[in-house]
This record gives structure tokens, C-alpha cells and sequence, in this order.
């Protein structure tokens, strides 16, 4: 039996990601009645609940969330501690605050290296025994630093009191990956080798780097969207059906498809680099970091044997949007049709986009074919819970399952590993187009990237 968390501790109060991801999440939360508890803030900036109070106002109404009614009840609940957090009377006095909380959540909502300080003190204050971790990614640099991580996490939590929010996870259009090829018949039967021909899924951000040249050097886009985002959307495209009678099924299929994936090799992978990243601030003036990665997957699995995965990830592409192409072999008859007849899209952002690629005919007295969609789509705002909102739902529940497990993180880094850094040369392309012209290659013998519009 799960035991609900009785307090929730956010580290990083006063931060960035509180500012625009935890306040309305928590302000959602309290509207919908699963956050009758004490919510506690932590940072040190010399601030009072007050101030917190105003700055988690500003954020929903910035948010464009603000509800007077819901925010006073998240004021109200709303505590602060401010201190150091390399010192221990810090977290003594967040032992207080606590009260007889005895199963808190503690969410890192600060930068990964100081993960490491405020685990320890959590344990030797006493404020980690019986509590939850919750940790953002990125969770390591590659697979080395990824493991030290998971060891530093369990000198105080078991893995089942950790959890890794891959935003992703927790997204209703991703979710719906996982129903939509289960609760459909139709989809069962060719949603394999012998049907499937090869699938693609882009990941196109119109915008750049929005300020974050620091922390974007560091990572790239194979460490910020890539071993994540992409490779979670690839195990709910690629896995097997989970069994419905054990709480771990559907992250133990997830870590099943990661586990096939053959390691990437350099020439599976193509970098690009958009003119005009090096004059973003942060950026290292002679940076070869890639802002945009093209690559080919193979899964080790009978199921998808000889079907390539094509992933694309990129910013200052032509649109922002998240699809995924499925497409399939083609029917005999058409061989001579020049466009691929049959394919099921599914578009996961902005908005929920489903879609089946069929030939009809096209009226007249000759037998020639129409490409048409049969589509089903509904907008974002009817999505009833964001991400965030959904994974601290769930964090404060105890239930892991959309949370990303230690194996797997170390298991998707092992994917990546070879191909980080400088393993492959880094191509500069024009802002508003798809990447360097180097990543056609990629797909030249399937036909080549099928671009969202
Ligand atoms: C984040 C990345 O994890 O995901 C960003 O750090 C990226 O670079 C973002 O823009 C995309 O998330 P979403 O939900 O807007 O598709």
C-alpha cells in the first residue's frame, strides 16, 4: 500500500524552475483538493514567507493562472525557511517546520551539483527518513556521473522513495502513445516488422536557447532532449504490452526497450550547430556543442528487427512541434505512387494530433489515388492536467510509475555515451530551416525526414 506524503519541501524557492513550473502546479494542486498540507519553501535569500508569498503571485499571474481563491489557500499553507543549505541548522530548522510530518516529499528544484550537499544534510537531519526525493533532470552528465548519482540518492532514499520527473512522462499526449496502440485492435496487428517500415519522431523548436547559453553548453541537445524526452517517447512507441497486475510492469517495459537499443555509433548521429549560437551569452565563444542531433536507432527486439527509429531534435527549426511518424510498408498496388500511402502520425505537441495517411480515390473516371488524412485532434486546453501538476500528484502519492528509474536513466545514457561530446563533427545550419543538410543522409534510404508542417 502507497502512503501519501503529509508535508511537501521544495528546495530552490526562490528559483527559476519554482517561479515557472512548481507555483502553478501547486496552485492546480490545491484547487483540486490534493495538497492539504504543509507546503515548505527553502532557499537562502534572506527572504520572508511574505516575500515568497508575493513571488509565488507574481509566477501564476505571469502564468496566466491566478485565481484569487485557490492562491489564498496556497498562501495560507505556504511556509518559508531560508538558510544555507551546506549548513546543518538549515535543515534543523526545516525538521521543525516540519512538525509531525513524518513522510515529506523533498523536491531539488535547484542546480544538480548541489545534489550531492542537501541529500547528506537531508539524512543526517533526520529530514530524510521516511520522505520521498524528487530530482529534475539532467540526472548526470553521461553514464559515469549518472551512477555516482544514483549512489549519492541511495545513502539516504531507496530507489522506490526516488523520483526523476522527465517532464515527458508526465504529458496527457504522451501518455496517450502508450493507450492509443493498446486500446486500438486495429493498431495491434501491424504495429511491428512485418507492417511498420520505419518510424520517425521530430522534436522542432522554432525558438533558441531562450537565455540558457549556460546551462545549454553544458548539456547539448543530445543531453537535454535526446537520452530523456526522445528516448522515453521511443520505449512507449516500441514497448511490449505491460501486464496490468504489478505497479512496475510499465518501467520495467520501458527499461526493456532502452536495453535493445544498440549503443550509438558515430555514423548513426549527425550534430548541427544553428550561426549565431556562439554570440549567445553563456555560450563558449569556440562551443562545437549541438543544437540540433539527427540519429538512427536500432532495437534489438523481434518485434522492430530491421526497422529503423529516426530521431530529430533541433532549436531554431521552421516550427515548434513534436511528432511522431509511423509509416508503414507499402501495399503492391502502389508501387508507382510517389507519396508514402499509408502511415499513422501522431503530433504530441503543441497539441494532440492523430492522424492515419490512406489512399482514396480520387473522384473521376481513372483509378488515381488521393492522399488523405483520417484525423482526430483536440487542443491543449483541454488537457485537464499539465505535467507538472500530474507528476506531484503522483510523487506525493508515492507512485513511481511515470517517474524515470535508476536503470533505466543509466541504461539510455549507455545508448548515448559513445556519441557525446566530440565523438561526431559538429555542422553549422541557417536558423528557420531542418538542420544540416548532413542529417539527409540519414534517411536517404527510407525516403527521407518527413517534415511536420
Ligand atoms: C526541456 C529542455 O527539458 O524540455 C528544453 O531542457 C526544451 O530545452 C523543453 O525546450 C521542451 O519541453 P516542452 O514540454 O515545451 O516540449
Amino acid at each position: 500500500m502507497l502512503v501519501p506524503s503529509d508535508a511537501f519541501v521544495f528546495f530552490g524557492a526562490t528559483g527559476d524552475l519554482a517561479y515557472k513550473k512548481i507555483f502553478p502546479a501547486l496552485q492546480a494542486m490545491v484547487r483540486h483538493g490534493k495538497l492539504e498540507v504543509p507546503i515548505i519553501g527553502v532557499a537562502k535569500q534572506g527572504w520572508t514567507v511574505e516575500q515568497l508569498r508575493e513571488r509565488a503571485k507574481q509566477s501564476l499571474i505571469d502564468a496566466k493562472v491566478y485565481n484569487e481563491a485557490d492562491f489564498a489557500k496556497l498562501a495560507e499553507r505556504l511556509r518559508y525557511v531560508d538558510g544555507d543549505y551546506r549548513e546543518l541548522a538549515t535543515f534543523e530548522t526545516l525538521r521543525k517546520e516540519l512538525g509531525d510530518a513524518a513522510h515529506p516529499v523533498h523536491y531539488l528544484a535547484i542546480p544538480p551539483s548541489m545534489f550531492p550537499i542537501v541529500v547528506e544534510k537531508l539524512g543526517t537531519s533526520g529530514c530524510g527518513a521516511g520522505a520521498r526525493v524528487v530530482i529534475e533532470k539532467p540526472f548526470g552528465h553521461d553514464l559515469p556521473t549518472s551512477k555516482v548519482l544514483n549512489k549519492v540518492l541511495h545513502t539516504v532514499f531507496d530507489e522506490q522513495a526516488v523520483f526523476r520527473i522527465d517532464h515527458y512522462l508526465g504529458k496527457e499526449t504522451v501518455l496517450n502513445l502508450e493507450y492509443f496502440r493498446f486500446a486500438n485492435t486495429f493498431l495491434e496487428p501491424i504495429w511491428n516488422r512485418n507492417y511498420v517500415e520505419n518510424v520517425q519522431i521530430t522534436m522542432a523548436e522554432q525558438f533558441g536557447i531562450k537565455g540558457r547559453g549556460a546551462f545549454y553548453d553544458e548539456a547539448g541537445a543530445i543531453r537535454d532532449v535526446v537520452q530523456n524526452h526522445m528516448l522515453q517517447v521511443v520505449g512507449m512507441l516500441a514497448m511490449e504490452p505491460p501486464a496490468t497486475t504489478y505497479r512496475e510492469s510499465v518501467r520495467d517495459e520501458l527499461v526493456k526497450v532502452f536495453r535493445q537499443i544498440r549503443p550509438l555509433k558515430p555514423s548513426d548521429v549527425v550534430r548541427g550547430q544553428f550561426k549565431g549560437y556562439l554570440d549567445e551569452p553563456g555560450v563558449a565563444r569556440r562551443s562545437t556543442k549541438e543544437t540540433f542531433a539527427a540519429l538512427r536507432l536500432e532495437i534489438d527486439a523481434w518485434r522492430w528487427h530491421g526497422v529503423p527509429f529516426f530521431i530529430r531534435a533541433g532549436k531554431e527549426m521552421p516550427v515548434t512541434v513534436t511528432e511522431v511518424m509511423v509509416e508503414l510498408k507499402r501495399p503492391p498496388v502502389t508501387k508507382l505512387i510517389r507519396d508514402r500511402p499509408n502511415y499513422v502520425r501522431l503530433r504530441l505537441s503543441p497539441e494532440l494530433d492523430l492522424a492515419i495517411g490512406a489512399l482514396v480515390k480520387k473522384p473521376g473516371e481513372d483509378m488515381i489515388g488521393d492522399a488523405r488524412e483520417l484525423q482526430f485532434a483536440y487542443r491543449a486546453e483541454n488537457d485537464g492536467l499539465g505535467p507538472y501538476e500530474r507528476l506531484l500528484n503522483d510523487a506525493m502519492e508515492g507512485d513511481p510509475t511515470l517517474f524515470a528509474r535508476e536503470d533505466a536513466v543509466e541504461a539510455a545514457w549507455a545508448i548515448v555515451q559513445p556519441v557525446l561530446d566530440d565523438a561526431v563533427p559538429v555542422y553549422t545550419y541557417e536558423p528557420g530551416t531542418w538542420g544540416p543538410k548532413e542529417a539527409n543522409a540519414l534517411t536517404a534510404a527510407t525516403g527521407g525526414w518527413s517534415d511536420p508542417k
